[in-house]
This record gives structure tokens, sequence and C-alpha cells, in this order.
């Protein structure tokens, strides 16, 4: 008997859109019969591939569950200084893997965080944003029924601050050493060099009633299945060879298209952050993850099962966040997992393809503030984002991965180019 499962190379190609396909059901009908043909033509049924990651991630969610039960934090925790004396101990590390997620204790000293906030407070009220507020720039979350509490300012002198600090590089290459830089051959990624990328910031009041953000996903929607290169990073989901799904493969995905919507991530980024500027306790509406990292592959796989109608990919669509939820994932949703209380100058982190969502809150206690910044190193797809970055920085203009609202275009006291270290020069690419 040929065993041409594990010939790669003589397995049915797929079809690709490196741009959104222009009639989606029918694209959708075309990439699902043609992963499934690739699946068979490795030896192996969609269900039966299906079942060994579902396998995979029961276990985990078991031992999620357990431990919230017995009262356990789910979150690994570690302070910063082990991460700065490179102190972290083995247990630590191998939790951070098996998790892909991270609470990072005394990131900032507490008192600069608060005044990270007040300067932000500050930089918004000198500019009159409230009374300029247009609201949201976008319907980016309408797929999962909420929004968000977010100020779209992007060149604060505190967050230019943060993201040029040392504190931050040492973090974010700790973080992106937990990744695989190298593979097959080719270095994917420098992970002692981050790309800044801008983002946002969150400030909900005290007293606040928000119904939290649905669980979701960042990386990508169609394009997850649909580009040749995201096919390529995810090979093996659909080429039968599924036991060797890597999470932290950088493989091929850090060059090749994004497919476009007004809110969007053309970075790679290995982990999301983000940086408290208050204290929040953990039951004041704060942020849940799925804290298992191979759970990407339950979700990639999912839609090609017999029960999701053939133009469906379990809800996932162009220009909407990717949705996870209890009709299609309802194991996933069993290990959902809140950080625990957090102080000001804390940072949370959690690896960029896991789900997440924010906690609904009402009356909430103490304010909930943070500012976006996750770890993008610097690899050919952030490199050519930096040029577009570059030229927002410049101009004080939205970043083109946001909604084009450019509220800082004129305001006076945004962080100037003078005011770049190196590594903030390094990380919009201008040494
Ligand atoms: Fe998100």
């Amino acid at each position: 008997m040929t065993l041409i499962s594990h010939d790669r190379d003589v397995l049915p190609a797929l079809p690709h859109w490196e741009t959104p396909p222009g009639d989606l059901p029918a694209a959708i009908r075309e990439i699902k019969a043609a992963l499934r043909a690739r699946i068979a033509a490795s030896g192996r049924t969609v269900e039966e591939v299906f079942e060994v990651i579902e396998r995979r991630v029961t276990e985990q969610v078991e031992k999620i569950a357990a431990e919230q039960a017995a009262g356990e934090t789910v979150w690994p925790v570690i302070d910063y200084a082990d991460i700065e004396a490179g102190t972290v101990s083995a247990a630590e590390l191998a939790k951070l893997y098996e998790r892909g997620c991270l609470v990072v204790r005394g990131h900032f000293p507490r008192e600069q965080a608060l005044g990270w906030d007040s300067a932000i407070v500050d930089y918004v009220e000198s500019n009159r944003f409230f009374q300029n507020y247009r609201g949201p720039g976008d319907n980016f979350f309408g797929s999962v029924g909420s929004k968000p509490e977010i100020y779209p300012v992007y060149w604060s002198p505190a967050q230019m601050q943060a993201r040029q600090s040392g504190r931050m590089a040492t973090v974010q290459a700790f973080l992106n050493s937990q990744w695989r830089s190298e593979s097959e051959g080719t270095r994917w990624f420098d992970p002692e060099r981050d790309s800044l990328y801008p983002d946002r910031i969150r400030r909900r009041p005290e007293g606040a009633d928000s119904d939290g953000l649905g669980t979701h996903l960042d990386p990508g929607t169609l394009d997850l299945w649909m580009t040749e290169a995201y096919q390529r990073a995810f090979r093996h989901l659909f080429d039968g060879s599924i036991e060797s799904y890597d999470p932290w493969d950088p493989a091929h995905r850090t060059a090749g298209p994004q497919y476009p919507g007004s809110t969007m991530c053309s970075a790679f980024r290995t982990f999301q952050g983000w940086t408290a500027l208050s204290d929040m306790d953990h039951d004041q509406g704060v942020l849940h993850t799925v804290p298992i990292p191979e759970a990407m592959g339950y979700l990639m796989l999912r839609p090609l099962l017999s029960d999701v109608a053939e133009d469906d990919m379990c809800g996932v669509t162009t220009n909407q966040v990717f949705p996870a939820n209890d009709k299609w994932h309802p194991l996933l949703m069993r290990a959902l997992a809140g950080i625990p209380d957090i102080k000001a100058g804390d940072s949370v982190w959690w690896h960029c393809d896991m789900i997440h969502s924010v906690a609904p809150v009402t009356n909430q206690q103490g304010w909930g503030n943070v500012m976006y910044i996750p770890a993008a190193p610097w690899c050919p797809r952030n490199e050519s984002y930096a040029a577009s970055v570059r030229e927002a920085f410049i101009t004080g203009s939205s970043p083109s991965d946001f909604p084009d609202e450019n509220y800082e275009r004129d305001w006076g006291n945004r962080f100037r180019y003078d005011d770049l270290n190196e590594a903030g020069r390094r990380g919009l690419g201008l040494d």
C-alpha cells in the first residue's frame, strides 16, 4: 500500500484569494470542499482530524475547569523583577507555555502608571476631546453584540513613553522568546526588536455599566483559511499531520497579506497585551481568555464538520471580528478564565490567536483603565506596516489599521519626533 499521507507535496492544492473574494458564500463553499479533499487525500477524515484536536483541547479544558472549581488562579503570574533578572522558574515557564497568557506583576511602578493615567486625562481634556468626540468610528464589534469604551487616541506622551521604554522591551523580548522565532530553516522575526504597534486606550469610569465585549479572536477573518500564507501557516491542520500543529510556530505568518477591514491588525503580534493604568478587581468587568493556545486548531477545523452550512464558516466573515460562541464552540467556552486582581503598572498578555472577552459589569467599582501595547516583533510584515505607522506618527493621524478618525492631528502636546529614544526610532524603522 502506498502511504501518500506522508508526502504533502502530492496532496491536492488549495484555491486561495489574496484579496477578499467578491462572492463570499461561493468562496467559502469552494475552500471548504478543497480543505476536506486535501485532508481526505492524506488518508484521514475531517472527523478523525478534528477528534485529535478536540481530545487535546478537552484535556486542557478539564484541567482549567478543575482549577477554577478549586478557586485557583488559572492565569500564570510572573514578577517583572524575575523577567528582568532572568530568574523565571522552569515551572512558571511551563505554565506560560501551556496557558499562553500571562500577568506581569510590577511591570511598571504603580506611581508611574497612575501618573500616565492622569497625563492621558490632561492630554485629552486639554484638547477638548470629549466635546469633539463623534462616537465609535466603525461597527467592527457588531458581530459580538457589544462596544468597548475606547478612546481612539494613539500618540499621547504617556503611550509613547511606555511603548519605547526599556521595561516594555524586556517583557516583549521575554514573550517573543516563548515562540520559535526560527523554524523550517527560516528566522521569521527578531525577538529582540519590537515594532511599537500603536493602539488605543480604554478608560472605563467608576460606576459604569458595561455589556463588556463578547468572546472573539483578533488574528484575522476569512483570510485565515483563504490566503496562501495562512494556508501554509496552518498546514498541519489541513494535510493530515495535525499532531505536528504547533501554536508557537510563526512559520508563514510574518509576511503575506491580511484582508482589509476598518479595524484590523496588519502586524504580526506574538502576544496581545495591555498595561493597567488603574487597579482593577477580578470581578469588575475584566479580561477573560480561553487559555488554551491550541484551541486555534479547533476553531479552524470546526467549520469543516457536517453540521455547519456549506457557505458558513461558523459565522466568520470579512470586516467583522472573528466570533467564538456557545453555538459552535461550547467546549472552549467552558474554559473561559478571567484575570486575577490587577494593580496599576501590571501588564496582561495573551497569545495572538487566543479567544478573549471582556466581562460585563454594573456599577463598576474603581476605574478600568488600560493602554493596549502588544508584542509585535520586527519581521517583514511589521516592517512594512511601520512605514504607515511613521506617517501616522509624524502627522498625528489614526494608524491605518484603525478607523480614520484623526483626532490628534492638531493636538500640540502630542509626543514628538524629538522625544523618541533609540528603541522608539528602531521600532518605527527610523534607525
Ligand atoms: Fe480583541
